[in-house]
């Protein structure tokens, strides 16, 4: 067959190798224009002004005087991810008022917590891969990956003050103290058969949805919307944060590690008990469901043992079922902006959730 390599739908990380290897001053907005789909294009296009000025506000916090952390930093930074966290802060802002200097910095603050979150969470699932190239635990080790994530944190709580708004602070240290905690309710929980879908729900809207939620509600709230309308974006935000996670669960099981840009399998080798892997072990017995939980048990099952699993969740439609899961919180994420957005804003945020549906990366 083929390849068209002019198709950014079907190879868009084909396209994102040969440019990064050409152009490495490429800015991070043409890479993603160039890497996703038809669709979530048309809503980032309305906030390319701020996605420019996130570029350059990211650039400056990405650098330090020591050399050695310098280098670090502008190693994270240097690739840049799917940026839907900050996106959502503009578009929000400018649906609610004005997007200011203020959500430039939110929007920052937001992707500097999810990228301290990540370097982390690497550490924590042993993982190789972040964003198509080495994790920072590989390039460097798990000591230096735990300290660069702290001194992000500590980046973006700086950052955060200049907004000068309470709430913000609030808000924002208290979602990465629930991340936190997140994590580690599941490394607990590792390899634990008692977990079901109120405390896989529960981890969930923890360690990913929290964000969503604080930067969604703060983005309204200083683009100057109502209480009410605060709300339904927090709402929106915590609803679309757990759609986000069943997916990316869905897609360490199912997805191409070449075209997601990470390390897959990674959640049956740490024993995570996510959705998918819940509803199969409730749908199998006996020898077989031994032989599943043994596996998941193991410290590191091999990637011929995962493909095996992968075979039996096909089967008893356990992927099936957690994409139908995700879509029903992608449908409680929209219902309490329906009547409260104008049609052609209401359009743009169900193409947004649209995406994290069918996101592929
Ligand atoms: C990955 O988030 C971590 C999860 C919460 C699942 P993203 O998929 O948004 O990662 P990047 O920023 O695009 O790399
Ligand atoms: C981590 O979830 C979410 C965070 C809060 C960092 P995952 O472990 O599934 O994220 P990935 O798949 O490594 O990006
Ligand atoms: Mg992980
Ligand atoms: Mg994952």
């Amino acid at each position: 067959m083929r390849v068209d390599l002019k198709d950014p739908h079907r190879y868009p990380l084909l396209r994102f190798r040969t440019v990064s290897f050409n152009h490495k001053s490429l800015c991070h907005w043409d890479f993603w224009r160039m890497s996703t789909t038809g669709e979530i294009e048309q809503s980032y296009r309305g906030v390319q002004t701020h996605m420019e000025a996130l570029d350059r506000l990211m650039g400056e916090i990405l650098s330090a005087d020591v050399g050695c952390v310098d280098d670090m930093l502008k190693y994270a930074g240097r690739y840049s991810g799917k940026r839907l966290r900050p996106a959502l802060v503009f578009i929000i802002g400018d649906m609610c008022g004005e997007t200011t200097d203020k959500h430039v910095r939110l929007g920052a603050v937001v992707e500097l917590i999810h990228m301290a979150t990540l370097v982390h969470d690497d550490v924590l699932d042993r993982a190789t891969i972040r964003r198509n190239h080495d994790s920072v635990n590989i390039r460097w080790n798990n000591k230096d990956a735990i300290l660069l994530g702290d001194i992000m944190f500590a980046r973006a709580i700086r950052l955060l003050v200049t907004i000068g708004n309470m709430r913000a602070l609030d808000l924002l240290t208290g979602a990465v103290s629930t991340i936190c905690e997140g994590e580690i309710q599941q490394n607990q929980l590792s390899g634990d058969f008692s977990v079901d879908f109120v405390t896989y729900k529960q981890i969930i809207e923890r360690k990913t949805a929290s964000l969503y939620a604080a930067g969604c509600e703060l983005a309204a709230l200083l683009g100057g919307a109502n209480e009410k309308l605060v709300t339904a974006f927090s709402n929106f935000g915590m609803s679309l944060g757990t759609a986000f996670q069943v997916i990316d669960d869905c897609l360490d099981l199912t997805g191409d590690e070449n075209v997601v840009g990470k390390s897959l399998g990674t959640d049956i080798k740490n024993g995570k008990m996510t959705l998918p892997l819940i509803h199969l072990l409730a749908e199998l017995t006996g020898a077989e469901k031994t032989q599943v939980e043994e596996l998941i048990q193991r410290d590191n099952c091999t990637n011929e043992e995962v493909k095996e699993i992968r075979v039996l969740l096909a089967d008893h439609g356990s992927i099936d079922h957690s994409l139908s899961l995700a879509r029903g919180y992608v449908q409680e994420s929209l219902s309490p902006l329906r009547d409260l957005l104008p049609a052609r804003d209401f359009a743009v945020v169900e193409e947004i959730a649209g995406f994290v549906l069918e996101r592929r990366l």
